[in-house]
Order: structure tokens, then C-alpha cells, then sequence
């Protein structure tokens, strides 16, 4: 049975959500849920903006025909060619064998090497700025390469003020009934998943992001709708607002995160003890993960959004213990950049973890390790515990900074 909404007179939501799904892109754990969103436009010509996963493609088709009815389709213009949006293609043109498809020659490539389609006479291919008429409405393209992919274009509507943003703004998590952000709290239920959707997602490619963002702000935007999560239409300048800090790798708050690893808990008692002086100090709402028990995508998620980070971590194999190896290897990745940092380090016999931290950030943009290190063999005691309080103390003159 169909289940869409109207997100305007002439715009209707016809997308779902998967809430079955463990692993997005087999990755990343989503306990919330996706949505995939897919948009139809009806004016004198009709046009369906992206198609979804092949996981909720009854839903996807039920919604079609219960709103197109007799209607033929005219368009489907393709955003974006990461398979969670466009499975459904090759389908829909079966059942609409007449439709044309919009994209651009990185798109057909795409639909090429994934379907093995070669749709000649239907593929209307767009460059930069064109635009096509669906008679009152009038969709153009602006493409955003790598947000997230090589191919992605955004598509903007000029009447209504809706912008079409492919990956762009959206977030993990189900739509449950409501898919607008005026009708949820976004703060409480969705910052969080939106965030991790981000620096997971579409982190590394700050640069592109802010390029998109350039071009997005010379248009008239009253609307977004992404792909994923909830569709904008008040507020805007706070997701706008968001974005910004994120891609410019800015820590969207004064806050300390403290990521150790502990066999034995040593470490963890020295991460403890530093949490509880920083508290002390009168530094609040302070976050602590152990990193071999919290997915990697909460923890890159926590470092885009704090400014002060604590590493501690033991000695292992005379290397950093792996579970801190891997997210700093995933930080490096992502690009982070501009952020603070304290070092823990322990081993029983050769502690150099911190040291071998250290020269991993030193790859890292604009991040400023802070002293001393506090350094553990075994066991706080001495001249580590007197480490460990001098390294709060340059934490608190840091926050205060
Ligand atoms: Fe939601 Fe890059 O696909």
C-alpha cells in the first residue's frame, strides 16, 4: 500500500524507510534506521528526482502508481548514482518505457558500468547551469563532485525555492511519519546521527563541500530536500550553519572528548582520573569512549564535533594498540584538522604509544598536541599521576583560551 506526503502542492515525498537494515554501505551501524527519500514533481510534465534502495522498492513503486496513476512519466533525473538512490532504474524503465533520464556524462558512465544500460536517445545529458521546463516549474543543475561521489549534481527549482541536494544535508535514522524538521526535534533525536552521517559520509571532502556551499548561496533556497532524513523547511540557516563548520573542519563546539583504550584498566583509571579534575575544573558535559567498544563512526562523529580530544592508549607490539591505530588511520582519512589534543600513553616495559600518536598527528592539519604527556608504566603512580594533573591544568588553560 502507497505511502507518500505532499511536501507541496505539486511535490510529493514518495520514498521509504528501511528500519531493517544493520550496516549502511556495510559499514556504519544505524540502530535508527535510513530513509531513502525520492521526490515527484506533477506539473504539465511529470518527473521523479532520484529512485531508492532496492530494499524498499515495493514501497517505492506502490507510491508511484498511487500518485501518478494513468499519468506517464516524463523524467527521471538522476543526483546521484551511489546504488541506496538509483537501484530502482533499470525497473522503472520497464515501467515506463518513455521517460527520458537527466543526468550528467559522469551519471550514464555510471549507469553504464552498474546496469549495463545504454540509453542513447532517452538520456538527456546536462552540463553545469542547464536547465529543463516541466511547464510552471523549471528544474536546473548544479553539480557538487564528490558530495559524495564524482557524478553528484544537485537540482533546484526555481518557483517553488526547492533545492533537490542529493547526499547533501541529509542524516541516518528513519522517517517515522513525520519527514519534515519543523515536525520533529532535531536537536534531541537527530543532530547526532546527522553529524555521523556527515564526518563519516561525506567527511573528507571538506573542500568540495565548501565549494558546494558557494554555489548554493547564490540561490533563493526555501526548501531542502536531501536523500536521507528529514526535509528542511524552516531553519534552515542552522543545517546551513552546521555544514559550514563541519566542511571547514571547525570543532562545532568547546568541549572535550576523551578516547582511550585499556587492557586491563590502568588506562582507563588514568582517563578517569583526568575526566574527573577536568570536571572539577569546571569543565562540563564531558564525553568518554572506550574505542574498542564503540563503533568508529560515533567516534569520528564525537571528533568533528569537539574541540579539546584525549588519546590514551597503551603500548602494543611496540605500536599503538589497534583500536586507537585505527581511528586515528580513519582521521587521516577524513581529513580532520584544527583540534587540540592531550596524550595518555602506557606500556609495562617501553611505553611509546604518545609518542608514536604524536607523529601521526603531526600528518594532521592544524592539530596542536598538548604537554606533558602523561606517561604510564603499568599503573598510575608518581611521576605519571603528577603528568596526568599537569596535563589537565594545560587542558583547562587550553578551554579557557
Ligand atoms: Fe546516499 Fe552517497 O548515497
Amino acid at each position: 500500500m502507497y505511502c507518500t506526503r505532499k511536501v507541496t502542492e505539486g511535490v510529493t515525498w514518495i520514498g521509504g524507510s528501511d528500519r531493517r537494515l544493520a550496516l549502511f554501505e556495510n559499514l556504519f551501524p544505524i540502530p535508527r534506521g535510513v530513509a531513502y527519500n525520492s521526490y515527484l514533481i506533477q506539473d504539465e510534465a511529470t518527473a521523479v528526482i532520484d529512485t531508492v534502495d532496492s530494499s524498499i522498492s515495493r514501497q517505492f513503486f506502490e507510491n508511484i502508481q498511487h500518485e501518478l496513476g494513468d499519468r506517464k512519466l516524463d523524467y527521471l533525473i538522476v543526483n546521484h548514482m551511489e546504488p541506496d538512490h538509483c537501484a530502482n532504474i533499470a525497473e522503472l524503465l520497464l515501467r515506463y518505457p518513455d521517460m527520458k533520464i537527466v543526468g550528467n556524462a559522469k551519471t550514464f558512465n555510471m549507469i553504464q558500468q552498474f546496469y549495463g544500460l545504454d540509453l542513447k536517445d532517452q538520456a538527456i545529458v546536462v552540463k553545469e547551469g542547464d536547465s529543463i521546463s516541466l511547464g510552471s516549474r523549471k528544474l536546473s543543475f548544479y553539480f557538487a563532485p564528490m558530495v559524495h561521489w564524482p557524478e553528484v549534481m544537485v537540482a533546484y527549482e526555481e518557483t517553488e525555492k526547492i533545492l533537490f541536494s542529493a547526499d547533501a544535508f541529509g542524516s541516518f535514522g528513519a522517517l517515522n511519519g513525520n519527514i519534515f524538521n519543523d515536525e520533529l526535534d532535531f536537536d534531541k533525536d537527530w543532530l547526532d546521527d546527522a553529524r555521523r552521517y556527515y564526518g563519516n559520509i561525506v567527511g573528507k571532502y571538506g573542500l568540495q563541500v565548501q565549494a558546494a556551499l558557494k554555489k548554493l548561496s547564490a540561490l533563493d533556497i526555501a526548501m531542502i530536500c536531501p536523500l536521507h532524513g528529514p526535509v528542511w523547511r524552516e531553519n534552515l540557516d542552522y543545517l546551513l550553519g552546521k555544514y559550514d563548520k563541519w566542511s571547514r573542519y571547525e570543532p562545532e563546539e568547546k568541549a572535550v572528548a576523551i578516547f582511550y583504550a585499556s587492557m586491563y584498566g590502568d588506562t582507563e583509571n588514568a582517563a578517569d582520573i583526568l575526566a574527573a579534575g577536568l570536571a572539577e575544573g569546571g569543565v562540563r558535559n564531558i564525553a568518554m569512549y572506550d574505542v574498542s567498544s564503540t563503533h568508529i563512526s560515533y567516534l569520528i562523529s564525537e571528533v568533528f564535533r569537539c574541540s579539546h580530544l584525549v588519546l590514551a592508549a597503551p603500548t602494543y607490539n611496540n605500536g599503538i594498540y589497534p583500536a586507537m591505530a585505527n581511528l586515528l588511520h580513519d582521521m587521516k582519512a577524513l581529513m580532520l584538522q584544527n583540534r587540540t589534543v592531550g596524550l595518555v600513553e602506557n606500556g609495562s616495559w617501553a611505553p611509546v604509544s604518545g609518542k608514536l600518536i604524536r607523529a601521526e598527528l603531526e600528518g594532521l592539519k592544524g592539530f596542536q598536541v598538548l604537554e606533558p604527556v602523561a606517561s604510564l608504566k603499568s599503573a598510575l603512580k608518581g611521576d605519571s599521576l603528577e603528568q596526568l594533573g599537569q596535563l589537565k591544568d594545560s587542558i583547562l588553560a587550553s578551554l579557557q583560551g
